[in-house]
């Protein structure tokens, strides 16, 4: 995310320009960090380029399954699923291009308006996955990733100072960023005073309705079966 900012000065100016006018209206409220689109459109246009698995949604089927075509999968197989619509030039024109402006295009589309934001999980994004097992702590995430980008662009100047070319490795199914990428930073004088995110407790309330995410990472179960577990101890 930052080597694509880093490299796009003009994109920088205009999520800075953003930022100024609803952080310094809005505080960090999330009704505000909803209103930072394009910032939210340059975040989920370096996912789609860069996720962290070229798979998602890994699964073991817990019986033999045959389907529709006549493949049959069989019990205690491991699945995953291809993340290659989020490079699939039928949605993402140009597809392999860095284009901070693309989301906001999208959502000009009809009826696509409240779509294709950064906790939007869709086929052609899974860069938080997809289904009922999507990320539940996108949310949260979110909030603290557009609270943490306003201080760090509104605070530094990033100038991007190469690295091997292309900016993003694979291996396996993971993507890695080119550990030899340079950034110069610099420090700039923000154009609003920004008080500390701790100050509002709207910003670190996650959408977990049933607090059940310490409990999963506790014990690495998966949402739906921490809530049989809750469920159960509770009948
Ligand atoms: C930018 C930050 C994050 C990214 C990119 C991310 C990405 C993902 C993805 C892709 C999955 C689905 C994996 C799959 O289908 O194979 C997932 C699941 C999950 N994430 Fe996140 N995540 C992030 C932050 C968080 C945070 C902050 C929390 C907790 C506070 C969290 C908790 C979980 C949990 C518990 C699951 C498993 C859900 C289930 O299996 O039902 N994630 N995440």
């Amino acid at each position: 995310m930052l080597v694509d900012l880093s490299s796009h000065p003009e994109l920088v100016y205009n999520i800075r320009a953003e930022a100024v006018s609803v952080v310094g209206k809005e505080g960090w409220s999330r009704a505000g960090l909803y209103q930072l689109k394009l910032m939210d459109s340059a975040l989920k246009e370096s996912q789609r380029l860069a996720p962290n698995r070229l798979l998602s949604m890994g699964l073991i089927a817990q019986g033999d399954m045959d389907l529709s075509d006549g493949l049959r999968i069989p019990r205690g197989t491991t699945l995953m699923v291809s993340a290659h619509h989020m490079w699939d030039p039928a949605t993402y024109p140009d597809p392999r291009r860095y284009d901070g402006y693309r989301f906001p295009k999208l959502r000009q589309t009809s009826g696509q308006e409240g779509q294709h934001q950064l906790v939007s999980s869709t086929p052609d994004h899974m860069g938080i996955g997809y289904g009922k097992h999507a990320c539940p702590g996108r949310f949260f995430a979110a909030a603290q990733i557009k609270a943490a980008l306003c201080n760090i662009l509104l605070k530094y100047g990033l100038e991007y100072r190469g690295g091997q070319s292309p900016s993003v490795w694979s291996q396996g199914i993971h993507l890695f960023l080119d550990p030899t990428s340079r950034i110069h930073v610099r420090r700039r004088k923000e154009e609003i005073n920004l008080s500390p995110v701790s100050d509002y407790a709207d910003l670190v309330e996650c959408k977990d309705p049933a607090g059940l995410i310490p409990l999963m990472l506790a014990t690495k179960l998966r949402y739906t079966d921490a809530v049989d577990l809750l469920l159960s101890n509770i009948q």
